[in-house]
């Protein structure tokens, strides 16, 4: 625990946040994102106002109302029935633990935690969660400087809380209350929900900064070594000199005082705000000299235009012979949405690397191949979560199941437009049986993928490691068109912000769309050719 500063309590060398000099933010999610805390705070005041009562009757003695105090010092943060347990203990109540599974009539603990649940769950039930204005420009601001940003929660109502609020998209990592008992992982004021954030998001705990408004939440950021630990505040009267004791760096009360400049190193842009690539031709040329390129290349829409049937886009023999001549000088991998073995068919070359299934099967010459632990426990859910999209989309026509070893794409190009929405509907209802898999939304399709932090980007990171290209000698550069390309994007922002060098390209003109790509290509014939042009520098200049 710190003590009070006495003067400008607020003034530490990383606040307000510099983006270079940080690489994500992890953020608690009641009371600092949305505006829930008020609402676990009713549902556990009618709890324990109710069981006192009970109590004080049966025992003919005391123990005191539930007060807000109460609800900061000992269930504010923590885990359900951690926070029964620590509350009754405040009390000198001892219950049996129970089981989650108990009746919200049984007096145990689990009961108890459950009565409350209940009483929450009707609340959410009932309302739209509001998510503070403050949180969502903090958290595109972020975005757009490539600062990489996390979700945790205590909760185990953090997915429908997210979702209440429609910004379940908004966060590359979520650790909640699930995640926390499927890997019996201590709560607040432990810092392993933290820590756990920071693994996922490949980010260390001293570049990371945690933003938190429970007093158990801020002593859990100090005790893990973050970087920086931010209290929230929100207007409570005492709150901040609690946070700041609890172990909080600085106390904010709005989260757009984080960032120090409103527009610090914007680094993403709209499409087509992005700068040409045919007018950059000879910077990058010179960025290229004496370096040897690692280049990754998406498929759909990259090397090959969208097709209405995605089975019939197929690349072209020029295309083809380009790749083939660049893998001779450069280290080539395509990085697929597709399954590895329909990727590796279509682009048909041996001398390349393949990632399929969003980076979870990675194959490379000579029989290469290694399938990821991070995809592999989660075939089982796969496997079922296939079965039931199959069997609810079977009535819509012209939506079609296309299961990858690892993930399994959705696809509705040929849906009639009033449909659309049965589409997600059924996709939703599937997924709300596998809290292990998650959705993304592609052109066109939506994807069901394990919920890991794997993702393209990863895999980038993953192969450039394994191919022993990480030195400064190597420029990555990745080419793709969608909105999971974006995760590469983001690394190579990342590495560069790190001191590293990457080119991000972004195919097409998805007019609108963000995107942390360097430059443009407006179509695939423009990637066809770049890739010639790669292939007449390489021969002259880039080492082979
Ligand atoms: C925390 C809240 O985020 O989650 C607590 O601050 C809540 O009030 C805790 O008790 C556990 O939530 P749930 O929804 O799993 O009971
Ligand atoms: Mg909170």
């Amino acid at each position: 625990m710190k003590e009070d500063p006495a003067v400008n309590p607020n003034q530490h060398p990383l606040y307000p946040l510099e983006p270079v000099e940080i690489d994500a933010v992890i953020f608690d999610l009641d009371g600092v994102i949305t505006d829930t805390r008020c609402a676990h705070e009713a549902a556990w005041k009618q709890l324990f106002d109710e069981y006192l009562e009970e109590h004080v009757k049966a025992h003919q003695s005391g123990c005191g109302s539930f007060s807000h105090e109460d609800y900061r010092e000992y269930l504010d943060g923590k885990p359900r029935y951690e926070g029964v347990r620590d509350f009754l203990a405040s009390r000198h109540i001892q219950l049996p633990w129970g089981d989650p599974a108990d009746s919200p009539e049984q007096e145990t603990v689990c009961g108890l935690g459950n009565r409350k649940n209940h009483y929450f769950s009707q609340w959410l039930e009932s309302h739209t969660v509001d998510t503070f204005a403050d949180a969502l420009d903090v958290l595109q601001r972020l975005y757009r400087a490539g600062v990489r940003t996390a979700i945790i929660s205590a909760s185990k109502n953090c997915e429908a809380v997210l979702a209440n609020a429609g910004i379940t998209d908004l966060f590359a990592v979520k650790v909640d209350g699930v995640d926390m008992a499927e890997q019996s992982l201590p709560g607040k004021p432990d810092p392993a929900i933290f820590l756990q954030a920071a693994q996922r998001l490949g980010v260390s705990p001293e570049r990371t900064v945690v933003v938190e408004d429970a007093l158990a939440g801020v002593k859990a950021g100090a005790r893990g070594g973050f970087a920086l630990v931010v209290g929230v505040n929100r207007g409570e009267s005492g709150h901040a000199e609690a946070l700041r004791h609890y172990g909080a760096d600085v106390v904010t009360n709005t989260l757009t005082e984080l960032l120090k400049d409103p527009q610090p190193g914007v680094l993403s842009a709209p499409v087509e705000e992005i700068a040409l690539f045919r007018e950059a031709r000879n910077a990058v040329r010179a960025r290229l000299r004496n370096k040897h390129i690692a280049l990754f290349l998406d498929y759909d829409g990259t090397l090959t235009p969208i097709v209405e049937d995605y089975r019939k886009a197929q690349l072209s023999s020029t295309m083809r012979a380009t790749i083939s001549e660049l893998a001779r000088s450069c280290t080539v991998a395509v990085i697929s949405g597709r399954d590895l073995d329909d990727v590796r068919k279509l682009v048909g070359l041996d001398q390349v690397f393949y990632a399929g299934s969003h980076g979870f099967d990675i194959a490379g010459p000579k029989g290469w191949h290694v399938e990821l632990q991070q995809g592999k426990e989660f075939l089982p859910d796969l496997d079922a979560a296939e079965a039931g999209l199959r069997e609810k989309l079977r009535e819509i026509g012209g939506a079609s199941v296309e299961r990858k070893k690892f993930s399994i794409a959705v696809h509705y190009r040929q849906v009639a437009s009033d449909d659309v929405l049965s589409v997600e509907e059924a996709v939703d209802r599937v997924l709300s049986e596998h809290p292990r898999l998650r959705k993304s939304s592609g052109k066109k399709v939506f994807d069901v993928k394990p919920r890991s932090h794997w993702n393209k980007g990863q895999a980038l990171l993953w192969l450039l490691e394994r191919c022993d290209l990480g030195g400064d000698d190597v420029v990555p550069i990745y080419i793709g068109d969608d909105t999971t390309d974006e995760d590469a994007f983001h690394v190579l922002r990342q590495a560069e912000r790190n001191g590293g060098d990457g080119i991000g390209i972004i195919v097409g003109d998805d007019s609108g769309r963000p995107t942390l790509a360097h430059y443009a290509l407006e179509g695939t014939d423009e990637v066809a050719d770049f890739l010639q042009w790669l292939v007449a520098i390489t021969a002259t200049g880039a080492k082979g």
